[in-house]
């Protein structure tokens, strides 16, 4: 019903922009919830008017459907998905549809932590769910939505171009990455805009350089030429396959892999998760894959530096992510040690005695009164500081390279080596020190 409504008002759409004569007509059918609507949401009605949409005709009711047609029938309306807008825009809506973007909602659901969080901080639209509403829901998805009794997020577009002036120019600047792009575990907006690129970005902005100086963006880098495909190579995680040829750094991530449970650490087998690693793109599984990604890139660092300075500075990334690795392993090996050896319990629902980052600070799995400490110190180590060594590094930020990052993991195995000689004495002396334990299980 919605959908020949909105099929109508595309041909009345058609009519306006081909017949002046009638657009009069229309207009008065446009007015008619924009004139209510200028009581009722008058900041909504005065940024719609300040958009394209407005200046091409297409109003309230194209996106939202004519369902909805009073004060009593609001729940009536249609809010708009992805594929609204794709309509009109289908090139943009299949390029998103390419992109890591897309996978947004689908890897927060993927996560073993989600079903143990507040729903108000997952569909509810603020926490994980704020940021995760990225990516086109299928209609199982839109239906447990709508069950779960939530009613908004059904569209992704407007997380760059903002509702209702959905602008270019917006999307454009990188403040629009800054909401999500920040904080615990991805600070790229933090880097970005500290290190030399974004403050020459702020310099211009602010008139300190020429309009023509040259100032990479995230989507000069990111969304190239316009595209809304965005993947990088190492990805998240910073993992890939297959394993490097090194020995060392090998076995160090396959220590990792573990962590994450795609490799099951009794058997060495990968595990189911590895399919959601593929089906989500959470990682590069080849490569030629990562090579693809790699070499867009260095093209476009290639547009303004040398390219072997380029070469060098993603290297450079790739080299600490192998140093990092190396002192991650060897910190999850020691926990795993205290799992194998009974120290600390295996929580109910983790896949293995073994650490499992996809619980991420949960690390009692559902139950909130027994967390374990030392599991969180890890978790921390991999998901913050690991994650900021590298992070930094592409963003050619030396301060969180190094102080946030590759300085915090080497305090966080000084704490997780000591904690766990501290609990291994505790278990061994078996005596009342039931307290201690409780403090550092
Ligand atoms: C007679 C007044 C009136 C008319 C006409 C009207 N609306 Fe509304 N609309 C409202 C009121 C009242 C609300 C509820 C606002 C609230 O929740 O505070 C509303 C809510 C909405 C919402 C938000 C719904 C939600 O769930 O938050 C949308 C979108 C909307 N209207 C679009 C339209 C469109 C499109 C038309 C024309 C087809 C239209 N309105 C016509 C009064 C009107
Ligand atoms: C180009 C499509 C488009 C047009 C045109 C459009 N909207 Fe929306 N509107 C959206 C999208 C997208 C959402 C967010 C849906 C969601 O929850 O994910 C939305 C949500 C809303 C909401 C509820 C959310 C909120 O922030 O309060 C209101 C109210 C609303 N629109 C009013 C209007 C009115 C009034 C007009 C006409 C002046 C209008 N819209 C025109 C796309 C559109
Ligand atoms: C009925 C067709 C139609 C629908 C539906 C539609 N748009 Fe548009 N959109 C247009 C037209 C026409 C333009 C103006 C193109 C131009 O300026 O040449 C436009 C322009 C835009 C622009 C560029 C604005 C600028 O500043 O240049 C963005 C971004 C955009 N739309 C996003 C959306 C999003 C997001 C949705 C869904 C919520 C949507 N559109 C739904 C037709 C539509
Ligand atoms: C509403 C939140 C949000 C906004 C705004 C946002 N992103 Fe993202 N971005 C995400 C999420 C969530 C992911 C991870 C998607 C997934 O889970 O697969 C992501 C992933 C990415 C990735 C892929 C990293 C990889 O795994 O290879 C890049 C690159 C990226 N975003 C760039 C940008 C740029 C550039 C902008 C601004 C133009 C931007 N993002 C705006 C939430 C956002
Ligand atoms: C501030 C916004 C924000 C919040 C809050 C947030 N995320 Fe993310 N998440 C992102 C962004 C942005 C990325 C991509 C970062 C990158 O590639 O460096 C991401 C990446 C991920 C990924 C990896 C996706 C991949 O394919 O590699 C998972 C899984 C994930 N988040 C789950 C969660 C969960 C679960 C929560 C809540 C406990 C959460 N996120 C909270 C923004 C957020
Ligand atoms: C991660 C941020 C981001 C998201 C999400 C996003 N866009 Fe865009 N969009 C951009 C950027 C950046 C540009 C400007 C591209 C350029 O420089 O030409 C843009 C440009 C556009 C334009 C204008 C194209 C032109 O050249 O006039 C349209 C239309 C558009 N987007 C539609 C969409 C639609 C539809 C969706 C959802 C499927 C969407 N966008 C989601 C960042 C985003
Ligand atoms: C000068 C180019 C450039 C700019 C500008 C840039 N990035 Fe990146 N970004 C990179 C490189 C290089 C990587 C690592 C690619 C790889 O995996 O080899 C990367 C990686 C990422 C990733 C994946 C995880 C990670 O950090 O390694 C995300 C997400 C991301 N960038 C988002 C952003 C956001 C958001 C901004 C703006 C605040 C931004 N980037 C600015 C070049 C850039
Ligand atoms: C649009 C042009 C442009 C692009 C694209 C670009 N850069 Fe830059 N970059 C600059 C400018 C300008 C500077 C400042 C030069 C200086 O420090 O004198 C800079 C600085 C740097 C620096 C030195 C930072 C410092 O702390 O002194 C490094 C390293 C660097 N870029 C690496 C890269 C890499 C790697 C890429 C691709 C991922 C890239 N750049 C993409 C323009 C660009």
């Amino acid at each position: 019903m919605q959908q020949s409504g909105m099929i109508r008002r595309i041909v009345l759409l058609l009519l306006i922009l081909s017949l002046p004569a009638v657009s009069n007509a229309i207009a008065a059918d446009e007015l008619y919830c924009i004139s209510c609507h200028r009581g009722v949401t008058p900041g909504y009605v005065q940024d719609w008017e300040v958009s394209r949409h407005a200046a091409m005709g297409i109003d309230c009711a194209v996106c939202h459907g004519e369902d909805h047609q009073s004060a009593d029938d609001p729940h009536m309306v249609q809010l708009p998905t992805e594929e609204v807008c794709a309509m009109c825009h289908q090139d943009q809506y299949d390029q998103f549809a390419a992109g890591k973007h897309n996978h947004g909602w689908k890897s927060l659901n993927a996560m073993a932590v989600t079903h143990v969080e507040p729903p108000e901080l997952m569909d509810g639209s603020r926490g994980c769910g704020g940021c995760h509403n990225m990516g086109i829901k299928s209609e199982d998805e839109l239906q447990a939505h709508k069950d779960k009794g939530y009613r908004y997020q059904v569209n992704s577009c407007d997380e760059c171009h903002t509702r209702h002036s959905f602008s270019k120019t917006e999307a454009q600047d990188p403040r629009a990455c800054q909401m999500c792009h920040m904080g615990y575990d991805h600070p790229q907006w933090e880097m970005w805009s500290s290190a030399k690129h974004g403050t020459r970005w702020f310099a211009r902005d602010s008139g300190n350089l020429p309009d023509n100086a040259v100032a990479p963006t995230c989507q000069h880098c990111h969304l190239p030429g316009g595209t809304h495909t965005n993947r990088t190579a190492w990805g998240f995680f910073g993992v890939r396959l297959p394993l490097p040829d090194d020995p060392k750094w090998a076995k160090d991530r396959t220590t990792i892999l573990k962590a994450l449970g795609i490799i099951n650490p009794q058997t060495g087998e990968l595990t189911e998760r590895l399919k959601v690693l593929q089906s989500l793109d959470m990682a590069r599984l080849t490569e030629r894959d990562w090579q693809a990604e790699r070499g867009k890139m260095l093209d476009i660092c290639a547009g303004c530096h040398s390219r072997s300075y380029a070469r060098k500075q993603l290297k450079t990334g790739d080299a600490m992510i192998q140093k990092a690795d190396e002192l991650m392993a060897g910190a999850i090996q020691i926990v795993a040690d205290l799992y194998a050896d009974g120290i600390i319990e295996k929580p109910e629902d983790y896949l293995f005695a073994y650490p499992d980052f996809w619980y991420f600070l949960r690390t009692a799995g559902h139950r909130l009164e027994n967390l374990s400490h030392i599991d969180q110190v890890l978790f921390q180590m991999f998901m913050k500081h690991r994650m900021r060594v590298y992070q930094g590094c592409f963003h050619l930020n030396p301060d969180y390279a190094y102080w946030y990052g590759w300085a915090m993991m080497t305090k966080d195995m000084g704490e997780i080596q000591k904690s766990a000689a501290l609990l291994r004495q505790a278990h061994a002396e078996k005596n009342n020190i039931a307290w201690y334990r409780k403090l550092f299980r």
